[in-house]
């Protein structure tokens, strides 16, 4: 995609907003969101991740598309600042995404966000259907899941077209 057409300023609602490729420049703002809302730290290499910013270059949120030894490909760590939830800019992220990424493209969520992802295309995936990064995950949520320290349980979710 030609990189005018990445940096073309986007409206969502009554908010504008820039999506971007990221720069090194971003990475400490990355880990500072991925931390902040407590989703997978591990594998944010910045190269990987496009960003969201106001158009006063404030970082509002990013995703990546994260590649795994068995072949497989994540859609991971779509996160937004929480002053700017709520307006479209998840979604606007993840339509990026799934429109630069291969198929199929998973995804791992908390249960709660399971009715947000279907209307991008992507489905629940069963476990005998998981490549094998996602089987040895889903094998260690269950795990921490029958400690019930929380009711939330993970899902794998895939498109596939
Ligand atoms: C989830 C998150 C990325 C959504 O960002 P956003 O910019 O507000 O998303 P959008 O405005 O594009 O869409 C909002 C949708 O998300 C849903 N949503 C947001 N947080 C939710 C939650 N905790 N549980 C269930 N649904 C949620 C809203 O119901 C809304 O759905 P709708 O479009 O059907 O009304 C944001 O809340 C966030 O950063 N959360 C913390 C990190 C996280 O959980 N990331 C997802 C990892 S899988």
């Amino acid at each position: 995609m030609a990189d005018t057409e990445r940096f073309a300023k986007q409206m969502v609602g009554a908010f504008h907003f820039v999506l971007r490729p990221a720069v090194e420049q971003d990475f400490p703002a990355i880990k500072k969101l991925i931390n902040d809302v407590r989703i997978n730290p591990i594998g944010l290499d910045w190269r990987r991740f496009i960003v969201a910013e106001t158009p006063e270059g404030q970082f509002a949120g990013c995703g990546q598309l994260k590649p795994h030894g068995d072949g497989s490909v994540e859609m991971a760590s779509i996160a937004v600042a929480p002053a700017l939830r709520g307006q479209g800019l998840a979604s606007a992220i993840i339509r990026r995404l799934v429109s630069e990424g291969p198929r199929p493209l998973y995804l791992t969520c908390r249960s709660t966000l399971g009715n947000f992802y279907p209307k991008f295309g992507f489905r629940i995936v069963e476990k005998d259907r998981m490549p094998r990064y996602f089987r040895r995950l889903s094998r260690i949520a269950g795990f921490v899941n029958s400690l019930h320290i929380t009711k939330d349980r993970m899902l794998v979710m895939v498109l596939e077209s």
